[in-house]
């Protein structure tokens, strides 16, 4: 199949260099809360994107729990393949498509392993993505 005809104009999301900030986390945060407000947007849901030791790599939509200055939490297995993958490779991309407004937002970072119950870091600005501590979720930041 052919698609290099497809293309939808795109006008919603342009960056206005003058409404763009020096602080990520900031405009992280206005940015989520238009996208939170969007009809039709799942803004909490992301893509992360793991590689096993070899660089073999993977992505697979994950839901974001929280963020703060700190960092960016999510959950998951450690057992699963992105779970044994961190193992071996603490790196990951998140990506959040918020595609109906035109928008992305790219974070590339450390996963480390967090307490479920403790609170959770990793900035946009400074980004390092988390994955939790023992038992079947995880987080990241
Ligand atoms: C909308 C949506 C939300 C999801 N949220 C999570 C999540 O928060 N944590 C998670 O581990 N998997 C989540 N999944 C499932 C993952 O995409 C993935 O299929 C699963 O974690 C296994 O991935 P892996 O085998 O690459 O480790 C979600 C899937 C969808 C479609």
């Amino acid at each position: 199949m052919d698609t290099s005809g497809m293309r939808m104009s795109y006008e919603r999301g342009e960056l206005d260099e003058a409404c763009a900030t020096d602080k990520p986390l900031a405009m992280f945060t206005r940015w989520f809360e238009e996208a939170r407000t969007e009809p039709g947007v799942e803004a909490n849901a992301m893509v992360v994107s793991t590689a096993d030791a070899t660089g073999r790599p993977s992505s697979r939509v994950v839901l974001l729990k929280g963020f703060d200055e700190s960092g960016l939490v999510w959950f998951t297995n450690y057992h699963s393949r992105k779970g044994r993958e961190l193992a071996e490779n603490p790196r990951a991309a998140l990506l959040f498509d918020w595609h109906w407004l035109q928008r992305q937002v790219r974070v590339e970072g450390q996963v480390v392993q967090v307490s479920p119950e403790s609170p959770t870091t990793t900035s946009p600005s400074a980004p390092s993505t988390r994955a939790s501590a023992p038992g079947p979720r995880r987080r990241a930041r």
